[in-house]
């Protein structure tokens, strides 16, 4: 075990769907960790291609792929419930998975809320019910974990599992949901989810402390996405994103995502709040189609790895992870 890799976290730099369930999928197989602990909710969804299989999850964490590692849902997470039966099932890690016991819950009655409440019209909002789900634990009114019958089998005390973890020098990857523009404290307001997205509240809801962090990677496309309403600086018309190729669905929802080129600004913002050590940057092969399953960064052509390289100048902050297809080992990885 490379002692230097003990606990990383993993986080969104743009609106999410940066592609952070492939890179946490290709970890999970490279570097093999122990636990993986996911944050957020159901409105998030990574998509993992495995053995000629689509996944797009929503509740179980990223890593599943690896059948040793531990799989678990932290005490800031809030659970949908029957999506994590479902998922659960569909995935096969009925005995590898622990919920928080006070992590906490969302019901149908905070969806219908999303889609029907005045004051969350117009910021086009998922539909799950994440947001009122949210205000309901901040009124310490909300169901937990433990309160679920359902969810009994499955309940621990994800702050305690990690932390003994950390101390037996074991692999944990922190695995974010969305991305800093869309965080409630520092991304585009009002235009953005019921909670931080950063690599802090990533560990804030595991309970893990920010001593223990040996690396944040920070995962960027290499175009920009956006789904729901809010600013998207410089936004191409849905034409011009289909010629380019970078037009997508959302996994969770089928909504359309908008799409802009890669803005190095907000890219340095996003290395800086997050205090990333490390980047990804994914899709590469979409920019470059000469990219696509390159494994070995001297077979990059050099505009691929001059758009690298500008990513590394304006952040400050080293590319180690390229993603050029989107099975998990489609990566060139710069790390030792
Ligand atoms: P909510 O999180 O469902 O309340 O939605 C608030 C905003 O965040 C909307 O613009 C959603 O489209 C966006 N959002 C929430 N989760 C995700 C995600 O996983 N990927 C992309 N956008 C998301
Ligand atoms: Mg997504």
């Amino acid at each position: 075990m490379v002692k230097d890799l003990t606990c990383i976290v993993v986080a969104g730099a743009f609106w999410g769907d940066e592609g952070k369930g492939k890179i946490i999928s290709y970890l999970a197989l490279k570097d093999k960790p122990d636990l993986c602990i996911r944050t957020g909710s159901v409105n998030a969804a990574h998509t993992i291609y495995f053995q000629g299989k689509r996944y797009a999850l929503h509740m179980v964490p990223g890593a599943f792929i690896n059948p040793e590692c531990r799989l678990l849902l932290g005490a800031g997470s809030n659970i949908h419930v029957e999506q994590l039966l479902k998922e659960i099932e569909l995935t096969g890690v009925e005995n590898r998975l622990g919920v928080d016991k006070q992590a906490s819950v969302i019901e149908e009655k905070h969806s219908i809320q999303d889609k029907t409440s005045a004051h969350l019209k117009g910021i086009g909002t998922t539909g799950w019910g994440v947001g009122p789900a949210i205000e309901e634990r901040v009124r310490r009114t909300a169901k937990l974990a433990k309160d679920i019958p359902e969810l009994k089998p499955y309940l621990t005390d994800v702050a305690e599992e990690v932390n003994q973890a950390l101390d037996a020098n074991k692999k944990v990857i922190l695995e974010g949901t969305q991305g800093l523009m869309l965080s409630l404290f520092h991304g585009t307001y009002p235009y953005v989810t019921g909670r931080d997205t950063s690599a802090a509240a990533i560990c804030s809801e595991a309970g893990v402390g920010p001593t223990r962090i040996d690396h944040v990677l920070l995962v960027y496309k290499s175009f920009m996405t956006r789904v729901g309403a809010g600013p998207l600086p410089g936004e191409l018309s849905r034409e011009e994103a289909i010629k380019r190729g970078w037009f997508e669905i959302a996994a969770g929802t089928g909504r359309e995502r908008r799409s802009a080129p890669f803005d190095f600004e907000l890219a340095r913002k996003a290395a800086k709040i997050n205090s990333a050590t490390q980047a990804a940057v994914t899709k590469l092969d979409v920019l470059y189609p000469s990219c696509k399953g390159v494994r070995n960064y001297d077979e990059l052509p050099a505009e691929a790895k001059s758009f690298i390289t500008e990513i590394e100048n304006y952040t400050g902050v080293q590319v180690v992870l390229i993603g050029t297809g989107p099975e998990p080992l489609d990566i060139v990885d710069r790390r030792n």
